[in-house]
């Protein structure tokens, strides 16, 4: 179970995240929509610790971290936790100056300390498992958008974390390249890989999602199935938003 209880996170005087409190099971998929500035990019950041959030708790498996005092955040329950997680970034952030194959493998030796020939070995199958088998030795700049986000999907996975985070993974793609993408992460989610994802895509959301959350202003507007949340929202706020949406689509 993952489980996040009362997430707080202020930038200066800014309250972004006002509690945030949800449970989520192995296995399923949590798509997270809201309006621009609700606090969705905070909320994964958070997940993983690049920021650390003012109070709160946040629990992966037997990994719980209480962020009440984060003078005393024990180093090694924060190393866990990032290595719980793997992110998939808007902006794909591969390093230009390796190859598909030499990003994947990089966690894996660095983080993890596996054997070159090990990590190697896992990045050729992870390569495969996202269509790019016959990709292993190019480099970022001679990648189309879908593709580099796909190697990017391959390095989240490669240090095996228990939950994936995609902070709108397909925003920057052209619309074109967008459902490679999409049917990369359909597949995992098929395979029972447990993922956190934060998209405008909201026929994929419907698709995909096990459970949907709206946000707005730092809070959680509304949570429940897809039918749920997108077909029945029981705030007129969501309404709003959503409306505002289809309007955008037709
Ligand atoms: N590092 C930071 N320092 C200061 N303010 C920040 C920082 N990161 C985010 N914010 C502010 O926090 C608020 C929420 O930002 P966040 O990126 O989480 O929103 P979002 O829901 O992901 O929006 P979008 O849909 O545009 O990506 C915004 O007002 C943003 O300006
Ligand atoms: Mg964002």
């Amino acid at each position: 179970m993952i489980e996040i209880q009362d997430l707080h996170k202020s930038f200066g005087g800014l309250e972004v995240l006002k509690g945030i409190s949800l449970k989520h099971a192995h296995g399923k998929v949590l798509v997270v929509i809201g309006p621009s500035g609700s606090g969705k990019t905070t909320l994964l950041r958070c997940f993983n610790l690049l920021e650390i959030p003012d109070r709160g708790t946040i629990t992966v498996g037997e990994t719980e971290l209480d962020f009440t005092d984060s003078r005393k955040l024990p180093l090694g329950k924060v190393l866990e936790l990032r290595r719980k997680t793997g992110m998939v970034f808007q902006s794909y952030n591969l390093f230009p100056h390796m190859t598909a194959l030499g990003n994947v493998m990089e966690g894996q030796v660095t983080v993890q300390k596996r054997s070159r020939e090990e990590a190697r070995k896992l990045a050729l199958e992870l390569l495969e498992k996202v269509g790019l088998g016959d990709k292993a030795d190019a480099y970022p700049h001679q990648l189309s958008g879908g593709q580099q986000q796909r190697v990017g999907i391959a390095r989240a996975m490669a240090t095996q974390p228990e939950v994936l985070l995609f902070d709108e993974p397909t925003s920057a793609l052209d619309p074109e390249l967008v459902g490679e993408v999409l049917k990369v992460i359909k597949q995992l989610a098929a395979e029972g890989m447990t993922m956190v994802i934060v998209t405008h895509e909201m026929k994929f959301a419907a698709d995909v999602a096990d459970t949907i959350i709206l946000m707005d202003g730092g809070h959680i507007l509304e949570q429940g199935t897809p039918e749920e949340v997108l077909k029945h929202p029981r705030s007129q706020r969501a309404r709003q938003f959503l409306n505002r949406l289809n309007g955008e689509e037709e």
